[in-house]
């Protein structure tokens, strides 16, 4: 068990309260010794999980502690903020936010690919990829390392939640007010309203048409399996609250069959097969597993496209679970 501090910072949003509820379960860590925090809102009130009730201290006002473990939660701006804090304090960090991720000093862990790369002796700072990387890298890495990926296109369906818990309250309320009034109000979390829509942006477009979004999806992906796999992707937002989709579509250097794709994948951490069926977001939320269904071959071109469904909890995979699941490895070295 780790006896250290523990500090939750970001603990009262989606991913915070996830990573807390992972951390009670996994009875690797004292539960006295763990602190949360959030902002100036919630500070002085209490975070109930399960049985235990959490005081939320204010982040702007908290000491860090050497060798202390911290997991940020937030958004990037309050992780840029308060990790070079935490460090020179010489606390460990794992980082949630966008910040760090492509920073060339620091690792991304996406843990169905790369935990074992974890080292605190080299690093104490480790950033995970995104909601929707990290999915998607955990059915590539396998396929890759067998076959040899070359081009990647993807769609992905993504779930409000994915833009926090204020963006996905607002899909509920608006949803609500829909059905009583039939009025579209315009939004304030997304581009464009979200009740009964679906909007293709998520983040700001570059020069390029791509979206923010789009483009984590690529560099992040390249930054941990390889930068020699072409990867266009397109972002969608969706009325979902809990869940991302995506339709993936890999070239495969050498030619499959469908049968040992499936090998493949059902042998590879952190997937669910799914069959010739598939799962939809509400039937994965509160898994940690990447649901890979609808897989199928294209010989129209040639043996060497495939095509996938995949769909994941987005508060867990690439959120709560990656950050638990790299707080647990740092623990198990310290
Ligand atoms: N949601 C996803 O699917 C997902 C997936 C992967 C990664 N991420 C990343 O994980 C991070 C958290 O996302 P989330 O969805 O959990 O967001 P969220 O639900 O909006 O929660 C944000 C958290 O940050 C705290 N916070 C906000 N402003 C703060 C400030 N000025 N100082 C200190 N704390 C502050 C909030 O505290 P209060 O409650 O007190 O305001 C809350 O605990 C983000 O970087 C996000 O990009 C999210």
């Amino acid at each position: 068990m780790f006896k250290g501090q523990l500090t939750v910072i970001g603990g009262t949003g989606n991913v915070g309260r996830n990573v807390l509820k992972m951390l009670i379960e996994s009875n690797l860590f004292d539960i006295s010794n763990i602190r949360v925090t959030g902002s100036i809102r919630s500070a002085g009130s209490y975070l109930q999980i399960g049985k235990h009730k959490f005081l939320i201290e204010n982040t702007e006002e908290i000491k860090f502690q050497n060798d202390e473990l911290c997991i940020f939660n937030t958004e990037a701006d309050v992780s840029s903020k308060y990790i070079p804090i935490a460090l020179d304090s010489g606390a460990y960090v794992v980082d949630s936010s966008s910040h760090y991720r492509m920073d060339t000093t620091v690792q991304l862990i996406i843990p169905n690919v790369n935990i074992r790369s974890i080292d605190v002796k080299k690093s104490r700072l480790f950033a995970h990829a995104n909601c929707i990387a990290a999915p998607i890298a955990t059915v590539i890495a396998p396929l890759h390392k067998r076959f040899g990926v070359k081009r990647v296109i993807v769609s992905t369906y993504q779930s409000t939640s994915g833009a926090g818990k204020k963006a996905m309250d607002e899909c509920l309320e608006s949803t609500k007010k829909f059905c009583e009034s039939c009025d579209i109000q315009a939004s304030q979390s997304f581009p464009r309203p979200i009740t009964f829509n679906v909007i293709p942006q998520i983040g700001s477009f570059d020069d390029n048409g791509f979206s923010g979004e789009e483009t984590k999806i690529s560099n992040e992906i390249k930054k941990v399996i390889s930068k020699n796999i072409f990867i266009s992707a397109t972002s969608v937002r969706v009325p979902v609250l809990i869940g991302h989709s995506s339709s993936l579509s890999l070239k495969l250097e050498s030619e499959c069959s469908l049968n040992d794709v499936l090998n493949t994948l059902s042998e590879s951490v952190g997937i669910k097969i799914s069959g010739n069926g598939y799962h939809t977001p509400i039937e994965v939320v509160g898994s940690d597993d990447v649901s890979v269904g609808r897989i199928r071959t294209d010989g129209q071109d040639d043996d060497k496209w495939l095509h996938m469904w995949i769909c994941s909890d987005n508060l867990r995979v690439g959120a709560a679970t990656d950050s638990f699941q790299i707080a647990k490895a740092i623990a198990l070295q310290v």
